[in-house]
């Protein structure tokens, strides 16, 4: 099936990219790479076109007539959205709704959406099932659960199959694809450990007196290989109902300590830990409930144990640093 996938040349696009064409499919990528470049394309058709663009996003549609949906474009950090929501409004709401402008001109038969486990906040529980109170805490979160609720809405009443895909800690990268994380400025762990420790610096742990195993934050650290495999499958489930918003990670949780150990290890360097405060609103621990999903489709998770996590995600940064000069 033709797929459209917006936020293509991204790090979790560009991997859903390459799952897709792995698996048969023809994406098409719509990016501006307002924070990409053109090279994570990788040759595949590329519209340069801001979703906010409604009359853009159309003429898209029109040309493509894309059977399937998949919408990555959009901003992802909680601290930038707090200082600064009406971006994460714009780029989440207003210009994922040019998509739905678009897609009631052309209705594709499936649309999925990359959401975020920030739907929930601080939830109470953990693991976090789909039925925890949905109380965002932040401008980012309640951008992603608005438009879930517009999507579903819309998927409703145009006729086509809406699916949101709430994403716990996207890591790890495709060993063969060299399209692993590149954020500017990155504030996921996982790669500020790695280049921490290559650059000979202390790590620092944000809060080390949560009521966790070991006082550190836990999360649910699911590989991006297992994200693009899901989006597949739920493209191709026909079956699943339209409207579903579904928890996507591995279920398992680890701590800040735990990771930071597993980099030290496989990079063979001793890491020195720096305790800062805690950031504010930093739950303590979020795991996935995925079972939702489970009884979906038969996806579950296959290279999210830690090990396989972090080999491939030092695998990317160690490729990286070789290939681009001064970076
Ligand atoms: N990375 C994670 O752990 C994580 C967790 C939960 C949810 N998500 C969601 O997944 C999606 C992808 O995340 P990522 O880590 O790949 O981010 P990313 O920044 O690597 O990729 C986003 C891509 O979208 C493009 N883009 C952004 N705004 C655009 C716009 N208005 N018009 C056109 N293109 C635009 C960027 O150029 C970039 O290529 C985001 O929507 C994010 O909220 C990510």
């Amino acid at each position: 099936m033709k797929v459209l996938v917006t936020g293509g040349a991204g790090y979790i696009g560009a991997h859903v990219v390459r799952a897709l064409a792995a698996a048969g499919h023809t994406p098409v990528i719509l990016d501006d790479l307002r924070r990409s470049r053109e090279d994570r394309a990788g040759g595949f058709t590329l519209e340069r076109v801001a979703i906010e663009n409604t009359a853009a996003v159309s003429r898209v549609f029109e040309r493509h007539r894309p059977e399937g949906v998949v919408h990555l474009a959009g901003y992802i950090s909680v601290a930038e959205s707090v200082r600064d929501p009406d971006s994460y409004w714009a780029a989440n709401l207003s210009g994922a709704a040019s998509l739905l402008v678009a897609a009631t001109r052309f209705p594709p038969r499936a649309f999925l959406f990359s959401s975020t486990a920030a739907v929930y906040g601080n939830a109470e529980v953990s693991p976090i099932p789909e039925s925890t109170p949905l109380k965002p805490t932040s401008p980012y979160g309640a951008s992603k659960l608005a438009f879930e609720r517009l999507l579903h809405d819309a998927g409703r009443a145009v006729g086509f199959r809406s699916a949101a895909l709430r994403y716990f800690n996207a890591c790890g990268a495709h060993p063969d694809w060299h399209v692993g994380e590149e954020h500017e400025p990155e504030e996921h762990l996982i790669p500020r450990v790695i280049a921490a420790l290559l650059d000979g610096r202390p790590v620092e742990v944000n809060g080390n007196d949560y009521p966790t195993p070991d006082g550190t934050c836990v999360r649910d650290y699911v590989h991006v290989s297992d994200l693009a495999d899901a989006h597949v499958q739920v493209l191709e489930a026909g079956s699943m109902p339209g409207g579903m918003s579904v928890n996507c990670g591995s279920g398992a949780g680890h701590s800040v300590l735990q990771v930071i150990e597993a980099i030290g290890a496989a990079l063979k360097i001793r890491p020195t830990v720096a305790t800062k405060p805690r950031r504010p609103g930093d739950p303590a621990s979020l795991v996935a409930d995925p079972r939702l999903l489970f009884e979906q489709v038969t996806w579950r998770p296959a290279h999210s144990d830690l090990k396989e996590i972090v080999a491939s995600a030092v695998g990317w940064e160690l490729w990286r640093r070789a290939h681009r000069a001064g970076r």
